[in-house]
Protein backbone atom coordinates (compact mmCIF):
# COMPACT_ATOMS: atom_id res chain seq x y z
CA UNK A 1 0.00 0.00 0.00
CA UNK A 2 1.26 3.49 -1.28
CA UNK A 3 2.17 6.27 1.55
CA UNK A 4 -1.14 8.21 1.11
CA UNK A 5 -0.28 11.70 -0.03
CA UNK A 6 -1.15 13.99 2.85
CA UNK A 7 -0.64 13.17 6.37
CA UNK A 8 -3.50 12.10 8.28
CA UNK A 9 -3.14 13.70 11.77
CA UNK A 10 -4.28 11.96 15.13
CA UNK A 11 -6.85 15.45 15.74
CA UNK A 12 -7.84 18.11 13.90
CA UNK A 13 -9.89 20.82 15.55
CA UNK A 14 -13.37 21.44 13.55
CA UNK A 15 -13.88 25.11 13.84
CA UNK A 16 -17.65 26.47 13.96
CA UNK A 17 -19.13 29.00 11.64
CA UNK A 18 -19.11 31.83 13.39
CA UNK A 19 -16.01 31.37 16.03
CA UNK A 20 -14.25 34.10 14.05
CA UNK A 21 -16.53 37.18 14.08
CA UNK A 22 -17.26 36.01 17.47
CA UNK A 23 -13.56 36.22 18.85
CA UNK A 24 -13.44 39.52 16.59
CA UNK A 25 -16.05 41.00 18.55
CA UNK A 26 -14.90 39.72 21.49
CA UNK A 27 -11.81 41.96 20.98
CA UNK A 28 -13.12 45.29 19.78
CA UNK A 29 -15.78 44.57 23.03
CA UNK A 30 -14.34 47.01 26.53
CA UNK A 31 -13.98 44.07 29.36
CA UNK A 32 -11.78 41.11 28.13
CA UNK A 33 -11.27 39.45 31.53
CA UNK A 34 -14.02 37.43 33.84
CA UNK A 35 -17.04 38.70 33.80
CA UNK A 36 -17.30 39.65 30.10
CA UNK A 37 -20.49 39.23 27.80
CA UNK A 38 -19.07 35.71 26.48
CA UNK A 39 -18.35 34.05 29.37
CA UNK A 40 -21.95 34.50 30.77
CA UNK A 41 -23.20 33.88 27.24
CA UNK A 42 -21.68 30.38 27.79
CA UNK A 43 -22.46 29.75 30.92
CA UNK A 44 -26.19 30.39 30.41
CA UNK A 45 -26.36 28.12 27.28
CA UNK A 46 -24.74 25.39 29.68
CA UNK A 47 -27.62 26.11 31.71
CA UNK A 48 -30.26 26.12 29.26
CA UNK A 49 -29.42 22.79 27.68
CA UNK A 50 -28.22 20.69 30.72
CA UNK A 51 -30.34 19.65 33.87
CA UNK A 52 -28.07 21.48 36.23
CA UNK A 53 -28.54 24.33 38.52
CA UNK A 54 -25.22 26.60 37.77
CA UNK A 55 -22.57 26.13 34.94
CA UNK A 56 -19.21 28.36 35.24
CA UNK A 57 -17.07 28.62 32.99
CA UNK A 58 -12.64 27.54 33.91
CA UNK A 59 -9.70 27.83 32.52
CA UNK A 60 -9.78 23.87 31.72
CA UNK A 61 -11.26 20.49 33.35
CA UNK A 62 -8.08 20.51 35.43
CA UNK A 63 -9.10 23.74 36.99
CA UNK A 64 -12.69 22.84 37.34
CA UNK A 65 -11.37 19.48 38.99
CA UNK A 66 -9.45 21.71 41.45
CA UNK A 67 -12.29 23.72 42.59
CA UNK A 68 -14.66 20.37 42.71
CA UNK A 69 -11.90 19.51 45.21
CA UNK A 70 -12.08 22.37 47.58
CA UNK A 71 -16.02 22.42 47.10
CA UNK A 72 -16.12 18.34 48.52
CA UNK A 73 -14.34 20.29 51.41
CA UNK A 74 -11.61 17.00 51.41
CA UNK A 75 -8.88 17.19 54.42
CA UNK A 76 -5.36 16.12 54.15
CA UNK A 77 -5.12 11.83 54.42
CA UNK A 78 -9.03 11.62 52.75
CA UNK A 79 -9.28 9.42 50.52
CA UNK A 80 -10.84 9.49 46.48
CA UNK A 81 -11.71 6.69 44.79
CA UNK A 82 -10.69 6.63 40.75
CA UNK A 83 -10.08 4.23 37.99
CA UNK A 84 -6.27 4.09 37.40
CA UNK A 85 -7.02 4.69 33.93
CA UNK A 86 -6.98 8.59 33.73
CA UNK A 87 -5.06 11.15 32.66
CA UNK A 88 -3.44 13.05 35.72
CA UNK A 89 -5.56 15.79 35.97
CA UNK A 90 -8.04 13.46 37.60
CA UNK A 91 -5.63 12.80 40.47
CA UNK A 92 -3.54 15.91 40.80
CA UNK A 93 -6.25 17.80 41.45
CA UNK A 94 -6.98 16.05 44.80
CA UNK A 95 -3.57 15.35 45.84
CA UNK A 96 -3.36 18.93 45.68
CA UNK A 97 -5.43 18.81 49.02
CA UNK A 98 -3.68 16.59 50.69
CA UNK A 99 -6.46 13.81 49.70
CA UNK A 100 -4.72 10.47 48.62
CA UNK A 101 -5.95 8.86 44.98
CA UNK A 102 -6.86 5.54 45.73
CA UNK A 103 -6.57 3.55 42.29
CA UNK A 104 -9.03 1.01 41.30
CA UNK A 105 -9.47 -1.13 38.06
CA UNK A 106 -11.44 -0.31 34.77
CA UNK A 107 -14.13 -2.79 33.24
CA UNK A 108 -12.45 -4.43 30.18
CA UNK A 109 -16.21 -3.53 28.12
CA UNK A 110 -15.81 0.17 28.57
CA UNK A 111 -12.36 0.96 30.25
CA UNK A 112 -14.17 2.61 32.79
CA UNK A 113 -14.22 2.70 36.42
CA UNK A 114 -15.54 -0.62 37.93
CA UNK A 115 -18.30 -0.20 40.44
CA UNK A 116 -17.57 -3.09 42.32
CA UNK A 117 -14.17 -2.90 42.79
CA UNK A 118 -14.72 0.90 43.98
CA UNK A 119 -16.44 -1.04 46.32
CA UNK A 120 -13.80 -3.03 47.51
CA UNK A 121 -11.92 0.22 48.11
CA UNK A 122 -14.22 1.90 50.16
CA UNK A 123 -12.58 2.54 53.97
CA UNK A 124 -13.22 4.36 56.65
CA UNK A 125 -11.55 7.64 55.32
CA UNK A 126 -13.19 7.48 51.59
CA UNK A 127 -14.73 10.73 50.92
CA UNK A 128 -15.44 10.75 47.32
CA UNK A 129 -15.79 8.46 44.06
CA UNK A 130 -14.41 10.14 40.37
CA UNK A 131 -15.92 8.27 38.19
CA UNK A 132 -14.40 9.08 34.58
CA UNK A 133 -16.28 8.71 31.61
CA UNK A 134 -14.00 7.06 29.27
CA UNK A 135 -14.11 8.27 25.07
CA UNK A 136 -17.60 10.07 26.25
CA UNK A 137 -18.85 6.48 26.84
CA UNK A 138 -20.56 6.66 30.33
CA UNK A 139 -19.54 4.59 33.33
CA UNK A 140 -22.07 2.89 35.26
CA UNK A 141 -23.60 5.90 37.03
CA UNK A 142 -26.79 4.11 38.36
CA UNK A 143 -24.06 1.28 40.47
CA UNK A 144 -22.01 4.35 41.12
CA UNK A 145 -24.80 6.40 42.81
CA UNK A 146 -25.85 4.07 44.55
CA UNK A 147 -22.74 3.06 46.31
CA UNK A 148 -22.30 6.72 46.97
CA UNK A 149 -25.38 6.87 48.50
CA UNK A 150 -25.19 3.95 51.04
CA UNK A 151 -21.80 5.58 52.01
CA UNK A 152 -22.43 9.09 51.98
CA UNK A 153 -19.55 10.19 49.34
CA UNK A 154 -19.59 12.76 47.15
CA UNK A 155 -19.59 11.96 43.23
CA UNK A 156 -18.01 14.03 41.03
CA UNK A 157 -17.61 13.28 37.37
CA UNK A 158 -14.51 13.58 35.73
CA UNK A 159 -16.50 13.98 32.58
CA UNK A 160 -13.63 15.83 30.40
CA UNK A 161 -13.96 13.54 27.15
CA UNK A 162 -17.98 13.48 27.85
CA UNK A 163 -19.51 16.82 26.25
CA UNK A 164 -22.69 15.91 24.12
CA UNK A 165 -22.95 12.41 25.89
CA UNK A 166 -25.37 10.87 27.99
CA UNK A 167 -26.33 7.46 30.05
CA UNK A 168 -30.11 7.04 30.04
CA UNK A 169 -30.69 10.41 28.18
CA UNK A 170 -29.01 12.53 30.97
CA UNK A 171 -26.07 14.46 30.02
CA UNK A 172 -22.70 13.02 31.63
CA UNK A 173 -21.57 15.46 33.65
CA UNK A 174 -25.07 16.17 35.64
CA UNK A 175 -25.09 12.59 37.20
CA UNK A 176 -23.15 13.28 40.10
CA UNK A 177 -22.85 15.82 42.76
CA UNK A 178 -20.80 17.42 40.35
CA UNK A 179 -19.25 17.63 36.94
CA UNK A 180 -16.39 18.77 35.10
CA UNK A 181 -16.14 19.45 31.02
CA UNK A 182 -13.13 19.76 29.26
CA UNK A 183 -12.60 22.32 26.69
CA UNK A 184 -9.52 21.54 25.48
CA UNK A 185 -8.11 22.21 21.93
CA UNK A 186 -8.15 18.18 21.37
CA UNK A 187 -11.68 17.64 22.15
CA UNK A 188 -14.96 17.61 20.26
CA UNK A 189 -16.53 21.20 21.31
CA UNK A 190 -13.66 23.62 21.85
CA UNK A 191 -11.64 26.41 22.11
CA UNK A 192 -8.16 25.98 22.66
CA UNK A 193 -8.38 25.48 26.77
CA UNK A 194 -11.27 25.62 28.63
CA UNK A 195 -13.67 23.72 31.14
CA UNK A 196 -16.61 23.71 33.23
CA UNK A 197 -17.38 23.37 36.58
CA UNK A 198 -21.00 21.56 36.34
CA UNK A 199 -23.03 22.34 40.38
CA UNK A 200 -26.23 19.70 40.48
CA UNK A 201 -27.68 21.23 43.73
CA UNK A 202 -28.09 24.59 44.74
CA UNK A 203 -25.90 24.22 48.09
CA UNK A 204 -22.13 24.89 46.40
CA UNK A 205 -23.06 27.49 44.22
CA UNK A 206 -22.26 30.99 46.42
CA UNK A 207 -19.18 28.96 47.71
CA UNK A 208 -17.98 28.01 44.25
CA UNK A 209 -18.52 31.86 42.71
CA UNK A 210 -16.09 33.02 45.85
CA UNK A 211 -13.89 29.79 44.41
CA UNK A 212 -13.45 30.31 40.89
CA UNK A 213 -12.96 34.46 41.76
CA UNK A 214 -9.94 34.33 43.51
CA UNK A 215 -11.33 33.53 47.04
CA UNK A 216 -12.88 36.94 47.05
CA UNK A 217 -17.01 38.22 47.43
CA UNK A 218 -16.31 40.69 44.31
CA UNK A 219 -19.67 39.36 42.96
CA UNK A 220 -21.38 40.98 46.38
CA UNK A 221 -19.53 44.08 45.61
CA UNK A 222 -20.36 43.95 42.05
CA UNK A 223 -23.99 43.64 43.15
CA UNK A 224 -23.62 46.48 45.43
CA UNK A 225 -24.65 44.46 48.13
CA UNK A 226 -21.52 45.28 49.93
CA UNK A 227 -19.43 48.43 49.47
CA UNK A 228 -15.21 46.60 49.28
CA UNK A 229 -14.43 43.22 48.35
CA UNK A 230 -12.43 41.34 50.30
CA UNK A 231 -11.10 37.80 50.49
CA UNK A 232 -13.27 35.37 52.09
CA UNK A 233 -12.22 31.57 51.10
CA UNK A 234 -9.55 29.50 49.33
CA UNK A 235 -9.29 30.74 45.58
CA UNK A 236 -7.72 30.26 41.99
CA UNK A 237 -8.21 32.12 38.92
CA UNK A 238 -10.61 30.51 36.57
CA UNK A 239 -12.51 32.04 34.32
CA UNK A 240 -11.40 32.13 30.76
CA UNK A 241 -11.14 35.40 28.70
CA UNK A 242 -13.46 36.81 26.64
CA UNK A 243 -11.58 35.43 23.33
CA UNK A 244 -12.02 32.01 24.75
CA UNK A 245 -15.30 31.91 25.46
CA UNK A 246 -16.26 33.57 22.50
CA UNK A 247 -14.91 30.82 20.64
CA UNK A 248 -16.36 28.03 22.71
CA UNK A 249 -20.00 30.15 22.19
CA UNK A 250 -19.65 29.78 18.79
CA UNK A 251 -18.33 25.93 19.11
CA UNK A 252 -21.87 25.66 21.74
CA UNK A 253 -23.92 27.09 19.41
CA UNK A 254 -23.53 24.96 16.50
CA UNK A 255 -22.43 21.74 18.79
CA UNK A 256 -25.69 19.14 18.00
CA UNK A 257 -24.54 19.81 14.22
CA UNK A 258 -20.35 19.10 14.68
CA UNK A 259 -21.51 16.29 17.41
CA UNK A 260 -22.89 14.83 14.82
CA UNK A 261 -20.29 14.72 12.13
CA UNK A 262 -18.11 13.28 14.88
CA UNK A 263 -20.68 10.30 15.47
CA UNK A 264 -20.96 10.11 11.27
CA UNK A 265 -16.93 8.95 11.55
CA UNK A 266 -16.81 6.82 14.65
CA UNK A 267 -19.64 5.15 12.80
CA UNK A 268 -17.67 4.90 9.74
CA UNK A 269 -14.70 3.48 11.60
CA UNK A 270 -17.03 1.20 13.46
CA UNK A 271 -19.14 -0.45 10.07
CA UNK A 272 -15.37 -0.52 8.73
CA UNK A 273 -13.65 -2.66 10.89
CA UNK A 274 -16.54 -5.18 12.04
CA UNK A 275 -14.83 -7.96 9.89
CA UNK A 276 -11.75 -7.38 11.46
CA UNK A 277 -13.36 -8.04 14.80
CA UNK A 278 -14.96 -10.98 13.24
CA UNK A 279 -11.61 -12.55 12.43
CA UNK A 280 -10.15 -11.96 15.87
CA UNK A 281 -7.58 -9.31 14.57
CA UNK A 282 -8.87 -6.38 17.00
CA UNK A 283 -12.16 -5.90 19.28
CA UNK A 284 -14.14 -2.52 18.60
CA UNK A 285 -15.43 -0.25 21.74
CA UNK A 286 -18.65 -2.09 23.05
CA UNK A 287 -21.29 0.43 23.91
CA UNK A 288 -23.42 -0.35 26.83
CA UNK A 289 -27.17 -0.41 26.69
CA UNK A 290 -29.11 3.53 27.02
CA UNK A 291 -25.66 5.27 26.58
CA UNK A 292 -25.42 7.78 23.83
CA UNK A 293 -21.75 8.94 23.25
CA UNK A 294 -20.52 11.73 21.22
CA UNK A 295 -17.68 10.10 18.72
CA UNK A 296 -14.73 11.25 20.99
CA UNK A 297 -12.79 8.79 20.62
CA UNK A 298 -11.95 5.27 18.43
CA UNK A 299 -9.98 2.84 20.26
CA UNK A 300 -9.52 -0.30 19.40
CA UNK A 301 -8.18 -3.16 21.39
CA UNK A 302 -5.20 -5.18 19.41
CA UNK A 303 -4.62 -9.24 20.76
CA UNK A 304 -1.03 -7.92 22.56
CA UNK A 305 1.46 -5.36 22.65
CA UNK A 306 3.59 -6.33 19.66
CA UNK A 307 0.00 -6.12 17.47
CA UNK A 308 -0.24 -2.95 18.53
CA UNK A 309 3.07 -2.07 17.94
CA UNK A 310 3.37 -3.72 14.26
CA UNK A 311 -0.30 -2.24 13.63
CA UNK A 312 0.48 1.65 14.18
CA UNK A 313 4.35 1.66 12.77
CA UNK A 314 2.39 0.42 9.64
CA UNK A 315 0.03 3.10 9.94
CA UNK A 316 2.96 6.14 10.67
CA UNK A 317 4.78 4.67 7.84
CA UNK A 318 1.23 5.67 5.34
CA UNK A 319 1.66 9.09 7.35
CA UNK A 320 -1.49 8.12 9.54
CA UNK A 321 -1.48 9.29 13.22
CA UNK A 322 -2.79 6.95 15.75
CA UNK A 323 -2.00 7.45 19.48
CA UNK A 324 -1.99 5.31 22.85
CA UNK A 325 -3.79 6.60 25.87
CA UNK A 326 -2.90 6.94 29.63
CA UNK A 327 -0.46 5.26 31.50
CA UNK A 328 -2.10 4.13 34.66
CA UNK A 329 -1.21 6.09 37.52
CA UNK A 330 -0.54 3.62 40.09
CA UNK A 331 2.39 2.63 37.58
CA UNK A 332 3.50 6.17 37.52
CA UNK A 333 5.91 8.07 39.61
CA UNK A 334 3.65 10.56 41.17
CA UNK A 335 0.84 8.43 41.49
CA UNK A 336 3.25 5.89 43.30
CA UNK A 337 4.33 8.62 45.50
CA UNK A 338 1.12 10.56 46.18
CA UNK A 339 -1.91 7.70 45.86
CA UNK A 340 -2.63 4.18 46.69
CA UNK A 341 -3.38 1.02 44.84
CA UNK A 342 -6.61 -1.16 45.50
CA UNK A 343 -6.83 -4.42 44.66
CA UNK A 344 -5.66 -5.88 41.19
CA UNK A 345 -5.35 -3.58 38.45
CA UNK A 346 -4.70 -5.95 35.53
CA UNK A 347 -7.35 -5.05 33.20
CA UNK A 348 -5.94 -1.59 33.62
CA UNK A 349 -1.95 -2.48 32.65
CA UNK A 350 -3.75 -4.98 30.16
CA UNK A 351 -5.47 -2.24 28.08
CA UNK A 352 -2.53 0.02 28.25
CA UNK A 353 -0.24 -2.17 26.32
CA UNK A 354 -3.12 -3.03 23.65
CA UNK A 355 -5.15 0.09 22.97
CA UNK A 356 -4.64 2.13 19.95
CA UNK A 357 -6.94 5.29 19.11
CA UNK A 358 -7.62 5.80 15.62
CA UNK A 359 -7.87 9.37 14.47
CA UNK A 360 -11.97 10.80 14.58
CA UNK A 361 -12.67 14.11 13.39
CA UNK A 362 -14.87 15.36 10.59
CA UNK A 363 -12.58 16.31 8.03
CA UNK A 364 -10.98 12.84 8.36
CA UNK A 365 -10.97 11.18 4.62
CA UNK A 366 -14.03 9.11 3.83
CA UNK A 367 -11.71 6.19 2.11
CA UNK A 368 -9.31 6.26 5.29
CA UNK A 369 -11.25 3.69 7.80
CA UNK A 370 -11.69 1.56 4.56
CA UNK A 371 -7.72 1.79 4.08
CA UNK A 372 -7.12 1.27 7.17
CA UNK A 373 -9.33 -1.76 7.38
CA UNK A 374 -7.10 -3.29 4.27
CA UNK A 375 -4.20 -2.79 6.09
CA UNK A 376 -5.22 -4.33 9.41
CA UNK A 377 -6.00 -7.62 7.19
CA UNK A 378 -2.89 -7.19 5.04
CA UNK A 379 -0.78 -6.61 9.07
CA UNK A 380 -2.42 -9.62 10.61
CA UNK A 381 -2.85 -11.96 7.19
CA UNK A 382 -1.26 -14.67 8.93
CA UNK A 383 -3.30 -14.63 11.34
CA UNK A 384 -6.89 -14.70 8.94
C1 LIG B 1 -10.04 12.25 31.93
C2 LIG B 1 -9.45 13.62 31.84
N1 LIG B 1 -9.59 14.47 32.88
C3 LIG B 1 -9.09 15.72 32.83
C4 LIG B 1 -8.42 16.18 31.73
C5 LIG B 1 -7.87 17.57 31.72
O1 LIG B 1 -8.55 18.41 30.82
P1 LIG B 1 -7.99 19.87 30.52
O2 LIG B 1 -6.93 19.75 29.50
O3 LIG B 1 -9.18 20.64 30.03
O4 LIG B 1 -7.48 20.42 31.80
C6 LIG B 1 -8.24 15.33 30.62
C7 LIG B 1 -7.53 15.81 29.44
O5 LIG B 1 -7.66 15.31 28.35
C8 LIG B 1 -8.76 14.02 30.68
O6 LIG B 1 -8.60 13.15 29.67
Amino acid sequence: MNRITTEVPFHRRTRASHEAAYVAEALSGDRLCAGNVFNRQCESWLQTHLPVTRALLTHSCTNALEIAAILARLQPGDEVIMPTFTFTSTANAFALRGAVPVFVDIQPDTFNLCPHAAEQAITPRTRAIVPVHYAGIACNMDAIMALAEAHHLTVIEDAAQGFGAAHHGRPLGSIGHLGTYSFHHSKTISCGEGGALLLNSPEHVARAEVLLDKGTNRKLHQAGSIAQYSWVDLGLSAPPSAMQAACLLAQLEESTSLLQRYRAVWSTWHAALADTEQAGLLRRPHLPPDIQHNGHIYAVLLPDAAKREALASALQALGIQTARHYYPLHLSEAGRRLGRSAGSLRQAEDINERLLRLPVYPELPSWLPEQVTRLVKQVFSDAV
